[in-house]
């Protein structure tokens, strides 16, 4: 059984649309295993994205990482990785397939709704990064 990090990124709880991203995993059979809220620091932020460090957007992305509250999720389910990556849409919503996610609810490249891990080593890593296993329900 695959597990994946999904997180509700500050635009998203700003703009209401938790209840709507967490109705489409439940549509979806996709099962929802830990969850909170939590307000990043900018240091959580850089931490969390680490692997973006070199990358042009990595100040702007880490500022508006840590610029309110999110809600970090824990999704449990067979090939979980690419089926919520699937229902995420691309990165740039402009790009993002009819039905996503981010194509229906995102107003920005950077200001996309959701993250969701991109690979079974980086789902590991971002797991362990908020949730400790007492967290996750078994
Ligand atoms: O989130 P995803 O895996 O689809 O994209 P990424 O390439 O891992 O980039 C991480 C995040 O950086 C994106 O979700 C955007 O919020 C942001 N980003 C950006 O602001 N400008 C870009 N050109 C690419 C990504
Ligand atoms: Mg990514």
């Amino acid at each position: 059984m695959e597990r994946t990090l999904s997180i509700i990124k500050p635009d998203g709880v700003k703009r209401g649309v938790i209840g709507d991203v967490v109705k489409r995993f439940e549509d979806s059979h996709i099962d929802i295993v830990a969850m909170k809220m939590l307000y990043m620091t900018k240091k959580q932020a850089q931490g969390f994205y680490a692997v973006h460090e070199e990358r042009p957007f990595f100040d702007s992305l880490t500022d508006f990482m840590s610029s309110g509250p999110a809600v970090v999720m824990v999704l449990e389910g067979e090939g979980v990785i690419a089926r919520y990556r699937k229902l995420m849409g691309a990165t740039n919503f402009e790009e993002a397939d009819e039905g996503t996610i981010r194509r229906d609810f995102a107003t920005d490249i950077e200001k996309n709704v959701v993250h969701g891990s991109d690979s079974p080593e980086s789902a590991d890593f971002e797991i362990n990064y908020f949730f400790n296993s007492f967290e996750i329900v078994a």
